[in-house]
């Protein structure tokens, strides 16, 4: 884990109020594992940090972090042009980042995190996205295709204006899109299709909301899958080092921090229902 100071190369809102933002910051690049992520400070007048998924590294030491820009209402006030406001403080930490401009310098802390595990010997990996759950996918999808393996990606968002950008994924990546009014790709929600390639992946990665890996979870009980399953969770963080225990959640394995057991747990591990996502 590193601290650095890193400066914005570049950024661009992708969908409607979630932004992309590349940062020069080798140190963080050379050392990131797919999965975890950076703690950002947000402004002087915040204190605390914002927990931010790693979305993708390059090789000349650049960062891409990928967020949303203010709390949930963002996707209807950006698309129809009003401004954000974010209300009572919620949000105003990556409202603040939303408008770094190039050449401005960021404080970071990381990389945090265990990351998701990928077996050598396994070749074929389902990666399951559910919405903005596509941020820390990006980057294992590209190292797992580097690696020679094949890489299927099921990618859900509620309509088609608010679907990750196809463009912006690694080549080499097979998409099978879904939206919740069917208007592009299947119709549904994601979690529906998984059990479709639950034979042929070797291992299953999901990032998305609560009700996505619940459904996911169910679904394995109740066709008896023995594939395990790995999530990444999304929770309020404090320090993001383990030490105010600010993000703890109880698992099967007792009380677990997830800035630093995880972000990414085995979906049998987790007891979503007393965990707050
Ligand atoms: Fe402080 Fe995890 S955020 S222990």
């Amino acid at each position: 884990m590193r601290q650095v100071e890193a400066s914005v190369v570049s950024i661009r809102e992708v969908m409607p109020g979630c932004y992309q933002l590349c940062v020069a910051a080798p140190g963080i690049a050379d050392a990131a594992h797919p999965g975890q992520f950076v703690m950002v400070r947000c402004g002087d007048k915040l204190t605390l940090r914002r927990p931010i998924s790693i979305h993708r590294v390059t090789e000349s030491g650049e960062v891409y972090l990928f967020f949303t820009g203010a709390g949930l209402a963002r996707e209807s006030a950006v698309s129809s042009g009003r401004k954000i406001v974010p209300v009572s403080g919620k949000g105003e930490g990556t409202l603040w980042l939303s408008r770094r401009k190039k050449g401005d310098k960021l404080d970071l802390l990381g990389p945090l995190g265990n990351g998701f595990t990928v077996n050598p010997n396994s070749r074929n990996l389902l990666l399951v996205a559910g919405g903005i759950g596509i941020a820390p996918l990006v980057i294992l999808a590209e190292r797992a295709i580097s690696q020679g393996k094949f890489v299927k990606l099921l990618l859900g968002a509620r309509t088609k204006e608010v679907l990750y950008p196809g463009g912006l994924l690694p080549g080499g990546v097979e998409v099978e899109l879904v939206t919740e009014d069917g208007q592009v790709g299947r119709k549904g929600m994601v979690s529906e299709y998984v059990f479709e390639y639950v034979g042929w992946a070797d291992q299953i990665y999901a990032c998305g909301p609560r009700a996505m890996y619940e459904s996911i979870a169910r679904e394995m009980i109740e066709r008896n899958a023995e594939k395990p399953v790995q999530v990444s969770l999304e929770v309020r963080m404090g320090c993001g080092v383990g030490a105010c225990y600010g993000c703890s959640i109880p698992t099967k394995q007792g009380v677990k921090r997830v800035c630093l057991d995880g972000p990414v747990f085995n979906l049998d591990e987790v007891l979503l229902e007393e965990v707050r996502l």
